[in-house]
């Protein structure tokens, strides 16, 4: 049986061209260690560290490539932001539409150091209003942190209008690109982010073990890991250069060589080009599903847009069951439970029930598409 698989949203696959050979290539040629030497192979895996840092600054509109740092993945990203910004007693405005790589950190803080939060909710449309995050501001509050696109409806947040908002009230903007980043246009200056947290293994195509954080230059976050950077070793300190304070540790040069390819591909297919096809994807999956008696779609209704993300469930069915019927019987890999995101589930009124999640990529089709609607179909009938 043929695999469709429908869980972008979790890790992207496949990759595009040229990602595994070089990976493959570090490993035949320069597998040597970057920052830690001044021998030719150590200086080819730099390289490759560096040309990454310079093609994602690329992508996003960042300035300085020292000013973004490379991470496993976005929840270390987000913690770095998270625990190394806020102090004891600092407000916080975020959305009830966070991952747990948010929200946790968040919790975390308020346990430990007082922080105050405030979940600011959608509307009846399902939709965020900027002024809804502007009224939730206190004279204390240090940071605005939303994820750009929920992964569990792909409601878009409105970043650029949050952007003005923060600047406007000096507060500090983290924007989490889990769902977004290689798939919606980010300029970090136009739209005022501050912090930009980012997986490589999602919409740009990387391998996982790979993401980043940009920084802008202006802000000293605490570091999280200390430890042994290649430079300044005489100093008992952490170095205060960019990027080395924040990457301590052997950079994870095979992953960063593979998503350095992926970066390339979304710069060569334009990321614009990459979400009206997979928006294209989106909309014909809820035209379809919502047809069907006994399944509900759920997230804001059309024409308003997502990113290639649509959750669902089918009436009389458990939301794991219908994603192991999916999987064992049609061979389409779609994503049950709740995500990651019980604050989620709960904006969505899922709280009790979780639901199916199914997610595009690039490289999914219409085809693809009408099949899990039928097969959808097939099984709400069973069930009926
Ligand atoms: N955060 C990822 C997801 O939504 C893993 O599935």
């Amino acid at each position: 049986m043929q695999i469709i698989y429908l869980d972008n949203a979790a890790s992207t696959w496949p990759k595009p061209p040229g990602v595994k050979e070089a990976m493959a290539e570090v490993i035949d040629q320069f597998a040597a260690n970057p920052g830690r030497g001044g021998h030719a192979l150590a200086m080819k895996a730099s390289k490759t560290v560096f040309r990454t840092r310079v093609q994602l600054s690329r992508l996003f509109g960042i300035q300085n490539p020292n000013d973004l740092f490379f991470y496993l993945n976005a929840t270390q990203a987000l913690n770095q932001a998270i625990k190394g910004l806020l102090t004891e007693g600092d407000h916080v405005v975020t959305s009830s539409i966070e991952h747990n790589s948010v929200r946790r950190p968040l919790e975390y803080l308020r346990r430990t150091k007082k922080v105050q939060i405030t979940y600011v909710e959608p509307r009846s449309d399902h939709l965020f209003h900027a002024e809804d995050f502007a009224n939730a501001l206190k004279p204390n509050t240090r940071l605005m942190v939303v994820s750009h696109a929920s992964n569990l409806t792909g409601v878009i947040l409105p970043i650029g209008e949050l952007g003005k908002i923060a600047k406007q009230h000096g507060v500090v903007f983290l924007v989490d690109a889990s769902q977004t980043a290689g798939v919606l246009p980010i300029q970090v200056d136009e739209m005022n982010i501050d912090m930009l947290a980012f997986p490589g293994h999602k919409g740009l195509y990387g391998p996982q073990g790979t993401g980043g954080l940009y920084v802008k230059s202006d802000i000293d976050l605490e570091p999280l890991i200390h430890g042994g950077t290649g430079s300044q070793s005489e100093a008992i300190e952490q170095p205060t250069t960019r990027p080395d304070r924040y990457e301590s540790g052997t950079a994870n040069t095979v992953g960063l060589a593979g998503l350095l390819a992926g970066v390339n591909f979304i710069l060569e297919k334009g990321v614009e080009n990459i979400h009206e096809h997979e928006w294209g994807l989106s909309r014909k999956a809820i035209l379809g599903l919502r047809e069907i008696p006994g399944v509900e779609v759920y997230g804001p209704a059309l024409p308003v847009e997502r990113v290639g993300v649509v959750s669902f469930n089918i009436a009389g069915v458990d939301a794991s069951e219908a994603s192991f019927i999916l999987d064992q019987q049609y061979g389409i890999a779609t994503r049950a439970g709740y995500h990651c995101t019980p604050l989620g589930h709960k904006t969505a009124g899922t709280e009790q029930r979780g639901a199916v999640r199914a997610s595009f990529g690039i490289f999914n089709t219409e085809e693809e598409v009408d099949t899990l609607v039928n097969a959808v179909r097939e099984i709400a009938l069973a069930f009926q």
